[in-house]
Formats: C-alpha cells, structure tokens, sequence
C-alpha cells in the first residue's frame, strides 16, 4: 500500500475511526490495521469524500478575465470541491462535439481538480455523437447569461427523447421564457417580479407532462412552488448556497442580482425544510463570476450571477457545526448524489475501489469568509464575513493537492469519464 490515511471516516452512512489504504490513486482497502509506505494520522478530523460541483461557470474560453480553468479549479480544491462539471454558456456556446473538443483542448492542461464538459443543447446539436463527450448536457428554458435558450415543447421533446438514448442526464436552467418579463428593471424586487416562481414551476410542469424518459436535474431550485412542483416528476432537484442562506433583503444592487433571483423568506424556509427532508438531492454552487464593474452598472445592465464555487461547500459545513443540517444530508448532497445523478462511478463515496478524493475537516476550524482569501478571481462574495468551515486538507485520487489553504501538489486534474 503506498498511503494509509487514518481519521474518523464517513464510511457507509456512519463515521468510523478506521484507516483508508490507497494504492494508484484508487482507494484499495479499508480497515483499522491497514500498513502501508506511509501512514497519515489525522487523529479525530473528519475524512470526507471529495465534493462534486455539477454547476461552474468558469468562463475559460472566452472570458478567462473573470476566471479561467486553473483559478476556478484552484477555488474548487480550496473549498474541498475534487470534481467540477463547468457549463457550456460559454462567450461561444459549447453546442457541438467539436465545440466540446476545442474547449477541452484548451481548459484540460489547466485543471487542479477533476472536471467534466457540459454540451449545450440547441437545434443544431449533434446530441447523439456528443454524448460520448460530455458529462452531461444543459437545456436553458429562460434566457440567463450568455445566448442559449430552447423554449418550444416541440424542439425540447425531441431533443429530450435523443438525450434519453444516451443516458445521460440533462440540467435545465427551469424558468419558462413566455413568462419572464423583459423590460427594463431597476431594483432588487423588479427582477424577482419579472421572474416570479410561477416561470420555475410552469418549466418544471412542461418537462414532467412530456415524459421523455430523459434523467432530468433541475438547477437552481429558488421556490416553494417550484420545489411543490417536483413533487411525483422523479426529477433531482439542484439548489445552490445562495437561494438557501440569502433572500431579497440581502439588496447589494447589481451584486444581488442572479437567475433565479433571490426571494422572500418563505422560500428559503422552504428551500431550507426541502433539504432536511432529502427533497433537495444536489448541491450546486452555480459560480457565476462577473467583474465589479459589471455589477456596479445600472441595476438594468448588471449581468445576473454570483460567485460560489469557493463557498458554498465550507457554509454548508458551517451549516452542519451549527446543526441546521446533519452530516448525512451534506455528504448526500455534496458527492453521493451528484456523483449517481451524473454517473461518476468511480466518485462520490469512500468505499475500495473509487478513486481516493477526499477532504479533510477539522470541524473545531470555524472561519470567516474573507474575499481576499480566495484563489477565485473573482474579487467579491455575496458571503464576505460568514461562518464557514473550510477543509485543512483537499485530497485528490491519492495526492494532497490543498493543505492549510496552500497549494501542496503539481496540478493533475483529469477529465472524468
Ligand atoms: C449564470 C451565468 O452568469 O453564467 N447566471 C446566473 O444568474 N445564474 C447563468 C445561469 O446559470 O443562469
Ligand atoms: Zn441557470
Ligand atoms: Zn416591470
Ligand atoms: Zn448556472
């Protein structure tokens, strides 16, 4: 055995004090008498798996002065993230495999942490030979950041019927367009009323009546009703850190402003009951780097999106020592879901035979979320000051890549397949 990892191991649903043989980068034994070359002790911290962030907006190519594949990656093995899957709204949407091709030609060498390509879906996608391509394919139904959007029924069942022979699962971004409001909009409550819950719940409503036998995971989830509307559809439901911990009196003009947007209080209760009844499968930070520029512009012209990807694991973690949620619900939603909903098999769990991604919690290291502090270019939070429990190490298929916060190894991420 080359390494022998010892701490008190989430392993089958309970936390064990036992020890984690690694051989490869592959997780080869697991028992409290393991020997190996090297044995790491990490007395009663927490080894947890590797956290899987299914929703990235690392803006690499096209846009590489918000943040790039390597600053992106970087904050994801900060935060304890060892696999990322990054969105295909890119300045040139990512829409065919060639396109998908160019981007990993570009953005592979640059990775720190393991990362998967959504392909978008247009009415020009070749979706069958992408399939083999990608992690996973994106349907926007409301315009958002960047140009793709799909709202016709017509075109999403047949598109979704030729994803379902693939098998792979297919992220909506579910805000029906026919019921955004376009126009101009000056605050805070303007873009919520232009955006109501009532658009998340129309769009979820036309999937489920389509029954196209695609694995469908809905983004975002902002609303009651939306998370009502779920309800018998057998879709996953993705939310991020922002909708759950943020609500519209949190008003920083521009820097509030995100698609869905924030809501009332009533929602994020929801949201918050949602994920302590498992109705909430995913976490996904949906990081979404826009410059200080752009968000200081008139409300009207601010582009929609916050950051996340570097914060949204170590609040959740915060949420655990606070006891708002218990560790089972964030192991569940930070790897063992994303890991089956977008069939990663060798991730999401420590168990033999999965590839040895973990992190590594000293739950008594409560910090505050400092901006300055994060490897993201990304130069703002909507967090800035709150509790959060970042990991004293990041470990990747075997190899310390984050330790105290520093970088501790030469960069490797792969392509997951
Ligand atoms: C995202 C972005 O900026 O790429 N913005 C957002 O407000 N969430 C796109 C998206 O996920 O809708
Ligand atoms: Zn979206
Ligand atoms: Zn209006
Ligand atoms: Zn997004």
């Amino acid at each position: 055995m080359d390494l022998v990892i010892e701490g008190r191991v989430y392993f089958r649903g309970s936390l064990t004090r036992t020890r984690i043989g690694i051989e490869d980068g592959k997780i080869t034994a697991i028992g409290r008498n393991l020997r190996g070359d090297e044995l790491v002790d990490h007395g009663d911290r927490l080894l947890l798996p590797g956290a899987i962030d299914p929703h990235v907006h690392f803006r690499d190519p096209g846009q590489e002065a918000k943040e790039d594949f390597s600053t992106g990656t970087l904050a994801a093995a900060h935060a304890g993230v060892t696999t990322i899957l990054d969105m295909p709204n890119n300045l040139r949407p990512v829409i065919t495999s060639a396109q998908v091709a160019d981007k990993r030609e570009t953005v592979s060498s640059r990775a720190w942490v393991d990362f998967g390509l959504f392909g978008g879906l247009s009415r020009f996608s070749d979706i069958e030979r992408m399939a083999d391509d990608v992690a996973g394919f994106k349907l926007y139904m409301g315009s958002t950041t960047g140009n793709l959007l799909e709202n016709d029924d017509r075109w999403i069942d047949a598109m979704l019927r030729r994803v379902a022979t693939t098998g792979r699962t297919v992220s909506v971004h579910a805000e029906d367009d026919a019921i955004l409001a376009k126009g101009p909009e000056l605050d805070m409550e303007e873009h919520e009323l232009h955006r109501p819950p009532e658009a998340e719940v129309s769009a979820i409503r036309r999937l489920a009546a389509m029954g196209t036998g695609a694995r469908v995971n809905i983004c975002h989830l902002s609303s009651a009703e939306g998370l009502a509307a779920m309800d018998g559809t057998g879709f996953t439901a993705e939310f991020t850190a922002h909708h759950l911990m943020l609500d519209s009196r949190f008003d920083r003009k521009g820097y509030s402003k995100v698609n869905p947007p924030l809501r009332t209080m009533r929602h994020r209760e929801a949201l918050m009951d949602g994920l302590k009844a498992g109705k909430l499968h995913i976490l996904g930070s949906d990081h979404a780097p826009h410059t200080p520029a752009e968000k200081e512009k008139r409300f009207d012209e601010a582009p929609s999106g916050m950051p996340g990807v570097e914060t949204s694991v170590p609040l959740l973690m915060g949420l655990v020592k606070h006891e708002f949620i218990d560790l089972h619900t964030f192991v569940a939603v930070t790897s063992l879901n994303p890991a089956s909903v977008f069939g990663l098999r060798n991730k999401g769990a420590i168990e033999v035979g999965m590839d040895a991604d973990l992190m590594v919690i000293d739950p008594k290291r409560m910090a505050r979320i400092d901006a300055k502090h994060l490897y993201s270019k990304c130069p703002w939070t909507p967090f800035e000051g709150w509790d959060a429990i970042y990991p004293v190490a990041t470990i990747l298929r075997g190899t310390m890549i984050m330790e105290d916060e520093n970088v501790a190894s030469a960069r490797q991420g792969q392509e997951v397949h």
